[in-house]
C-alpha cells in the first residue's frame, strides 16, 4: 500500500493505529485471498470510475479505496473511528427503520459492516450492497460468507445504480456522504428516491454535520477530501430537494447523525413528466409497510 508520508494522518495517527492493529492477523487475512482473481470476478468491466473518486487519496492512502491496502485496513481502523462503539453506532441506523423492508439496497456498502447488520435484522429480506471498490466488496463478501448470510454484493456507482424504478423498500448509506462532493451526494439521494417505492424509507448514518463544522482539526487529521464540503451542507436540505418527505435528522453519540426520509405519495397528473407531481402529506408507515402488489 503506497502511503503519503507528509500527511497528518500518516505522521500522527498511523503510528497509533499500527500499535492498536493486529498486523500479523491482517497479513494472514491478506494472504488468504487471491485479490486479482476476486477483483476480476466482482468487477463490472463497463464501469468507468468517476474522477472525484479515483483522483483522491482517501485517508492518505494513494489510490484510495481502489487498493487492497485500503480494503484490508478499513475495518481495523474504523472500529476506533466510530466512538463510543462501532456496532452501537451502526445499529442506530438499523433501529431507526420503521417498516419491515423486503428488498434493501445499501449504497457505498464498503466492507459490508452495516449491510450485515441489516440482513441480521431482516433475515427474510433480499439485501444488496453496492460499492465502487471491488476490493472493499471482496472483504464484504468474505465477512458475509463467514457469518453465514446470503447478501449480494454488486460493483456499481451509488448515483447511477442501474436498478429499476421503485424496486426497493429501503435504501441505506452509512459513512458515504462525507466522502463525496455535495453535488454527488445530491445525485445519490435522487437515485435513492427513484429506487424506492412509494412509502419506502431512506436511512443515512454519517458524521454529525453540526459537530464537524466546529472541529475542522478532526477533519484535517483523517484526510477526507470532501468532508468540509459535507460539514457545510445540510443533509436534510439535500433530502428535501430530492423529493423526500417526513425528513428527520437526529444527533447520534455527538459525532454522528442518523437521517430518515420517506418517499411520499405524489399526486401526479397522468401526462406529467416524472418528478413533477404535487406532494401530498408525507406518508408515515411506522405501523408497517403495505403489501406489495
Ligand atoms: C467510508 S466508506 C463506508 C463504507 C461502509 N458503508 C461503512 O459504513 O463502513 C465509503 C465507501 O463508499 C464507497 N463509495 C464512495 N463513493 C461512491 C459512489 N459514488 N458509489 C458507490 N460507492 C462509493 C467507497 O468505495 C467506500 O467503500
Amino acid at each position: 500500500m503506497a502511503v503519503r508520508k507528509d500527511t497528518l494522518f500518516e505522521q500522527f495517527l498511523a503510528p497509533v493505529f499500527k500499535f492498536l492493529i493486529n498486523q500479523p492477523e491482517l497479513e494472514r487475512f491478506y494472504r488468504r485471498i487471491d485479490w486479482e482473481q476476486e477483483r476480476d470476478r466482482l468487477r463490472d468491466p463497463n464501469l468507468v470510475y468517476p474522477d472525484y473518486y479515483q483522483s483522491q487519496n482517501f485517508h492518505g492512502i494513494e489510490g484510495g479505496y481502489l487498493t487492497t491496502g485500503a480494503a484490508v485496513s478499513y475495518d481495523p481502523v474504523t472500529q476506533y473511528a466510530l466512538p463510543p462503539n462501532e456496532t452501537w453506532v451502526r445499529q442506530g441506523l438499523v433501529d431507526a427503520i420503521q417498516g419491515n423492508p423486503r428488498r434493501i439496497l445499501d449504497l457505498g456498502c464498503g466492507t459490508g459492516s452495516t449491510t450485515i447488520l441489516l440482513k441480521m435484522a431482516f433475515p427474510q429480506a433480499e439485501v444488496i450492497g453496492l460499492d465502487l471498490s471491488p476490493y472493499m466488496l471482496i472483504v464484504a463478501e468474505t465477512k458475509a460468507r463467514q457469518a453465514g448470510l446470503q447478501i449480494e454484493f454488486r460493483h456499481g456507482q451509488a448515483e447511477q445504480t442501474g436498478f429499476a424504478d421503485s424496486s426497493f423498500d429501503l435504501v441505506s448509506a452509512s459513512l458515504l456522504f462525507h466522502e463525496t462532493p455535495s453535488e454527488i451526494a445530491q445525485a445519490v439521494l435522487q437515485e435513492g428516491f427513484r429506487l424506492l417505492r412509494t412509502g419506502g424509507e431512506i436511512l443515512i448514518l454519517d458524521g454529525n454535520q453540526k459537530t464537524l463544522r466546529h472541529t475542522e482539526w478532526l477533519t484535517n487529521i483523517f484526510e477526507e477530501p470532501y468532508i468540509q464540503e459535507y460539514a457545510a451542507g445540510s443533509l436534510d436540505g439535500w433530502m428535501g430537494r430530492a423529493g423526500f418527505g417526513a425528513i428527520r435528522t437526529d444527533e447520534w453519540w455527538w459525532l454522528h447523525q442518523i437521517s430518515r426520509g420517506v418517499k411520499p405519495i405524489l399526486d401526479t397528473q397522468p401526462d406529467a413528466p416524472p418528478g413533477t407531481g404535487v406532494q401530498l402529506n408525507p406518508v408515515d408507515w411506522s405501523h408497517g409497510l403495505p403489501e406489495l402488489a
